[in-house]
């Protein structure tokens, strides 16, 4: 039996006799779970808080309580840190655990190890980012992993960030095994994005004017709404469904062109879009930083990153918000958002750069 046979497997999904015991003398409230979610403020998670709240299940928050949100009321908030102090978490039990802040495998392996007899079934969300080779469409949840050199780093960067949580999901398949979930998103965008990746380009579309656009109109990109993340994840700990899931939009259900024309039809803008080719981006130095966030170039490398295939997330019931809703709900959120969030973003291009770069190409 191969690992994705084991996982899916129902025999793999016996419980040992401790879980079972920990889980006995829950109240007879049929179908309602005890969320544990490892992180539970900052961006997705307070979606998932929410989407959990609304099935009726009761959530747990662990964090190292370093966000300035409100505390949500009749939210049990647990404060530690994922690098050794969990005494929060000791003597306790929980149906289901949803690790959003999963990046260090020391630490995943902390929290598997306290909770793998006194949770049924565990969560992670890990990313694309996993993936060795990108270069191809149509990957799939059972192509190569990034495998670091030194297995031991633990600082997470760009260079290590994906194979960190390859070994994330390691620990998590090894100490859940038949009873995790690894879920595989992509950029995760909407309401709450503090990366400001998403967001960029519907608010630059509605201040109007004439803007960058990057390569050309039909260039897939690719993107998952946190809402839909959301139904997805209490989704699979509801059922519970073990396996791994890639969460991306489907190849071919969203261009950098719809997003732009999208963009300009919700904000009622008249923005006109220039679009510049790769090579010229390349040469201005654009294709490394944070200036064009979302799109990347449809070749080489990354000739596959936008085409991720989400088939068996979609079998398991994900489903996609479309493009306008999410174009919507992101320009409604970050008008709403403190004037010094709203107006410098942590990604995109300054006016002056954009303005300077179109002036060059012009003449
Ligand atoms: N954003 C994306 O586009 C994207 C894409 C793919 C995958 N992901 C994955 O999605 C997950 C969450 O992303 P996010 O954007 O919601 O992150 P986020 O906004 O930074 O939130 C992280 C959460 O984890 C908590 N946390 C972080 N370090 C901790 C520690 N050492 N101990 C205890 N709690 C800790 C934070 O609270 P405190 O700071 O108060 O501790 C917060 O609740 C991550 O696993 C990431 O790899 C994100």
């Amino acid at each position: 039996m191969n690992r994705r046979e084991l996982l899916l497997s129902a025999a793999a999904l016996t419980l040992p006799a401790t879980v079972a015991r920990a889980t006995e003398g829950r109240p007879a409230d049929k179908g309602k779970l005890r969320i544990l979610i490892l992180g539970g403020t900052g961006f997705i998670g307070p979606h998932f808080l929410r989407e959990a709240q609304a099935r009726g299940h009761t959530v747990t928050l662990f964090n190292r309580g370093k966000r300035q949100e409100t505390p949500t009321p009749g939210v049990e908030t647990l404060i530690g840190d994922r690098d050794g102090q969990l005494e929060a978490l000791k003597g306790r039990d929980w149906d289901v655990v949803i690790d959003n802040s999963g990046y260090v495998p020391r630490h995943v392996r902390l929290t598997t190890q306290l909770l793998r007899e006194r949770v049924r079934h565990y969560l992670f969300i890990s990313t694309i980012s996993v993936y060795a080779d990108l270069s191809v469409p149509g990957v799939d949840e059972d192509a190569p992993l990034k495998k670091l050199t030194d297995p031991t780093v633990e600082k997470v960067d760009g260079e290590t960030y994906g194979g960190l949580k390859a070994l994330c999901e390691a620990v998590v398949l090894g100490d859940f095994a038949g009873r995790s979930t690894i879920v595989r998103p992509t950029y995760i965008v909407g309401p709450g994005d503090h990366t400001d990746r998403f967001t960029y380009w519907p608010w630059r579309v509605s201040q109007g004017g004439t803007m960058l656009a990057p390569g050309t109109a039909p260039d897939p990109i690719q993107y998952i709404d946190v809402r839909d993340l959301a139904r997805f994840v209490i989704g699979c700990v509801e059922a519970p469904t073990p396996g791994i899931f890639n969460a991306c939009s489907p190849p071919g259900f969203a261009t950098m062109g719809g997003l732009l024309e999208t963009s300009r039809r919700v904000s009622g803008a008249n923005t006109e879009f220039r679009w510049v080719d790769e090579a010229t981006l390349r040469a201005e130095g654009l294709l490394d930083g944070p200036e064009l966030p979302i799109w990347s170039p449809p070749s080489g490398e990354s000739a596959g990153f936008a085409l991720v295939s989400p088939a068996r997330a979609v079998g398991a019931g994900l489903r996609f918000t479309p493009l306008e809703d999410t174009v919507r709900a992101t320009l409604e959120w970050h008008r709403s958002r403190p004037a010094e969030q709203r107006d410098k973003l942590k990604a995109g291009l300054s006016r002056e750069a954009e303005a300077a770069l179109l002036a060059k190409l012009r003449s």
